[in-house]
């Protein structure tokens, strides 16, 4: 473990890392257990990974806990991650203060049922002095949800005459993002072999090189991330520029 972790150049870390966490269902069934003991052992690989990113000096951990579609899912599952999501919140709240973490959410939070919204809301009020590293739940989000939200609050603000449609950038469209104030993450990590978007922060991943490794979630750990990183740190990001044109060092 700490092999591995040596290899890794902290001077070219990655400021923020983002991960679909996947595979909870067929670990379980691998395992002959319902799929909500699943998500509950995924609860393991979402404290290795925080310690793990928070130990390296990583600034930005984004989590994709729930997504708008995970709704479709059977009733009884919905619930169990609802409860689970609110039961680990709150049990973790000391541990991220102990560690300096800060907890933010990410999604269309209003539509959570109240008491995981009353959970959440404490659990970042509790952090909100903490620097080391912020720790990002995306809960009840989809890109397509969060880029139509810009588009409205942009279109409100130009009908009001606050801003000129013409003049609109970038930056006036990534601070009308729920990530407002992060930096795009530089990695995009996948559990459990597929290797799709679904529908996760399309537009901050313009750039961020894209990892998938076939462990399940639940089985995700330290290591896992350190070879991530690795993996990260031995490709060259040339952002639409040739290989002699980038400073090296
Ligand atoms: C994907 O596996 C996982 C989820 C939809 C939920 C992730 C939630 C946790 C790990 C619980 C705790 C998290 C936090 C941040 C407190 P899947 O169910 O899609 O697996 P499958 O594709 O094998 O069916």
């Amino acid at each position: 473990m700490e092999e591995l972790k040596a290899e890794i150049n902290t001077d070219n870390l990655p400021r923020h890392i983002a991960v679909i966490m996947d595979g909870n269902g067929r670990w379980a069934k691998q395992h002959g257990k319902p799929r909500v003991f699943g998500h509950q052992s995924g609860v393991k690989a979402v404290r290795e990974t925080t310690e793990a990113a928070a130990e390296l000096g990583i600034e930005y951990l984004t989590l994709y806990a729930f997504s708008t579609e995970n709704w479709n899912r059977p009733k009884f599952e919905v619930n169990a991650l609802m409860a689970l999501l609110v039961e680990t919140i709150r049990k973790e709240v000391k541990t991220l203060n102990k560690n300096n973490i800060r907890l933010a959410a990410i999604g269309d939070l209003d539509k959570l049922p109240g008491k995981s919204q009353k959970a959440l809301q404490k659990a970042i009020e509790d952090t909100a002095g903490n620097d080391r590293m912020t720790l990002v739940l995306a809960l009840n989000y989809s890109a397509k949800w969060e880029i139509m939200n810009a588009v409205k609050s942009l279109a409100k603000e130009v009908e009001a005459g606050k801003l000129n449609a013409d003049e609109l950038d970038e930056t006036d469209f990534a601070d009308a993002l729920a990530t407002k104030g992060m930096p795009d993450p530089e990695l995009l990590i996948r559990t459990s072999g597929e290797t799709r978007i679904s529908n996760f922060l399309l537009w901050q991943i313009a750039y961020s090189e894209l990892y998938f490794t076939p462990t399940f979630w639940p089985d995700f750990r330290k290591d896992d991330l350190y070879k991530a990183i690795l993996d990260y740190q031995n490709r060259e990001r040339r952002f639409g520029k040739i290989s002699e044109q980038l400073s090296k060092g």
